[in-house]
């Protein structure tokens, strides 16, 4: 049974304190209540490793938003897999059409993360997704096939299997525009018959689909009752911990 998986991605919110906070509050709501799904909280990287050690890793995973597209040195700024690794995290999301768009990184850059990611024993929560326009186009499912193409599908299957992909319609993403549950489970369900043919159906069947994009607890429970839906990646209802825990006990 593949996982169900709840994952928050904070992106650039959330001073230090304030992260410490909310990821102290989610770890005693969610040790006092056991959840039906993994949670895991991507936070920014100078989070990772205070919030790293206040939480419980067998209730919460931790995750990074980024990390670099090269092993190490004379590259000031960035962030190593392997320092992301070293701070206790356990995932991090690669792909996110914010770093696709505002960063200008390619499916051969993704590539690179995506290998140092799985070679420091990081799991990849891997993004996809198209564009109002490209949906407007119905190219939606020309675009996610070559997003996986581009980026994850030159892995064995063993690795691949350390993927969990993220659907995040971008027309989707913070506007409060969610897809309706059918139009996201027929592209998950494109998504797993994409997976099935490279890899084949058992390795389709074990991939976690997360959906994300202006998901909340009040349309949660209809998203992932869809049977290819494996849960979400959730960005704005992730910043407060009661909104974050009404999307967890959507799979209650
Ligand atoms: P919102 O939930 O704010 O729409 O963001 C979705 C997202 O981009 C998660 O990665």
């Amino acid at each position: 049974m593949r996982k169900k998986i709840v994952a928050g991605n904070w992106k650039m919110n959330k001073n230090l304190q304030e992260g410490m906070a909310l990821a102290a509050e989610l770890n005693d709501i969610l040790k006092a209540e056991k959840p039906n799904c993994d949670v895991v909280i991507c936070t920014p990287f100078i989070h990772l490793a205070k919030v790293s050690d206040m939480i419980d890793h067998s209730v919460i995973g931790l995750g990074a938003e980024n990390c670099a597209d090269k092993k190490s040195g004379a590259y000031t700024g960035e962030v190593s897999a392997e320092m992301v690794r070293s701070t206790g995290a356990e995932y991090v999301i690669l792909g996110h059409s914010e770093r696709r768009e505002y960063y200008h990184e390619t499916p051969e850059i993704l590539r690179e993360k995506v290998l140092l990611a799985l070679e420091q024993g990081l799991k990849v929560i891997f993004c996809i997704g198209e564009s109002l326009a490209e949906r407007e186009a119905n190219k939606q499912n020309a675009v996610v096939k070559a997003e996986l193409e581009g980026s994850v599908f030159n892995l064995s299957a063993d690795d691949f299997k350390k993927i969990v992909i993220a659907y995040e319609p971008i027309w989707a993403i913070g506007t409060g525009k969610t897809a309706t549950s059918d139009q996201a489970e027929e592209i998950h369900a494109y998504i797993r018959s994409v997976i099935a043919e490279k890899y084949g159906k058992e390795v389709a069947e074990e991939t976690s689909i997360l959906y994300g994009g202006s998901c909340k607890a009040s349309n949660a429970p209809e998203l992932f009752a869809k049977p290819d839906i494996d849960g979400g990646l959730i960005g704005g209802a992730s910043l407060k911990a009661a909104d974050f825990k009404g999307i967890i006990d959507a799979w209650k």
